[in-house]
């Protein structure tokens, strides 16, 4: 028996080095070491022999299935290991390769600075409301006390569409549009487009503002004042406070322009304040009496503030921006820096 078994053993050799893949290696598994392999038979012909044999007889069938098992199982690995790393080889992948380089967009600045001061403002209560761009002259101006013909009109270089149709100058109408149809209480804040025909380093015939307006009992100057304290701790720095100066507007009385300590020098004095300390960041003031009247608020029950800022102007002042234009270039290399 033992020159048989050495006979398969050997046969087994000649064919696992002949296999070629790994096909081949699952085929000779079956046949020497399935179900109808010769290891089987002999193995099923053990019954047979003297029970004093069958220990010995045992001991040498199992050492030849564990040699056939032995070869079949390493040229089984050395194929495994030969097909890993010919698959490994084709899927490398060079990491020294620059990747294709995605641009990632980013908001507008004066977008990133409207938003930044909605946020502000509604941190302190207030609700966004929008008017229109195409106005109608009342909104614009007659229901904020400027008449028909009134020099106080030369403040906006307005636009006209006709007599009673105009491309809004401020954000103030918004105001008018707010009580119109709301009472009191009001705090709202109104963002939008505006139009003017001026043109320079500081003016752009399209630019954006912001309007703001409380309206209930019992609001005065100093209501307005800690606002405008707090928004520009938020807006600008911890440290800055702003001051008031006695200013004109149709629509407020007592009307103010709103200074903030200069953020480049902290208010000591430098070239961008002009060596005051101060930067000029809107008007603002009590709402006019005449205003309230022609919105159908009684201005002896209620009394209110309102504000107008232009973003830009928050922006450049924010950023450092030395011209208006150059928030409207869209030159890729300014816009990259607000990212
Ligand atoms: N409407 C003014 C302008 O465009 C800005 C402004 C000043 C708005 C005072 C206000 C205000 O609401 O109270 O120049």
């Amino acid at each position: 028996m033992q020159e048989q078994i050495n006979k398969l053993v050997a046969d087994c050799k000649k064919q696992v080095a002949e296999a070629n893949d790994l096909k081949k290696i699952s085929e000779l598994k079956a046949k020497f070491l399935g179900k109808s392999s010769p290891v089987n038979d002999l193995m099923k012909g053990l019954k047979d022999v003297a029970p004093a044999d069958k220990p010995a007889f045992g001991k040498v069938i199992n050492e030849c299935r564990v040699a056939i098992s032995e070869l079949i199982t390493s040229k089984e690995v050395e194929f495994k290991n030969l097909e890993r790393s010919r698959k490994l080889q084709s899927e490398t992948i060079d990491i020294s390769l620059p990747s294709t380089k995605i641009e990632i967009g980013a908001l507008h600045p004066i977008t990133k600075v409207k938003n930044e001061i909605i946020k502000a403002f509604m941190g302190l209560g207030f609700n966004v409301a929008e008017g229109y761009e195409i106005e109608a002259d009342y909104h614009c101006f007659q229901a904020l006390n400027i008449p028909k013909d009134h020099p106080a009109r030369d403040m906006q270089d307005t636009f006209y569409f006709s007599e009673n149709t105009v491309l809004r100058p401020h954000t103030s109408p918004a105001q008018i549009r707010t009580m119109e149809v709301q009472k009191p209480p009001i705090k709202i804040l109104c963002p939008g487009r505006v139009y003017r025909a001026d043109d320079d380093a500081t003016h752009s015939p399209i630019f954006h503002q912001i309007e703001g307006l409380v309206v209930d009992k019992n609001i005065t100057l100093c209501d307005l004042k800690g606002i405008l304290d707090e928004f520009a701790r938020i807006m600008f720095s911890s440290e800055s406070i702003t001051r008031f100066r006695p200013s004109h507007f149709p629509f407020t009385e007592p009307s103010v322009e709103v200074d903030v300590t200069c953020m480049v020098c902290g208010g000591k004095g430098c070239r961008i304040c002009k060596g005051t300390g101060w930067i000029e960041i809107l008007g603002s003031g009590v709402v006019n009496r005449n205003v309230l009247s022609n919105c159908g608020i009684d201005p002896d029950v209620y009394s209110g503030f309102a504000f107008g800022m232009g973003i830009e102007r928050i922006a450049m002042i924010k950023y450092g921006i030395p011209d208006i234009r150059m928030l409207y270039e869209n030159d890729v290399r300014f816009l990259k820096q607000f990212r």
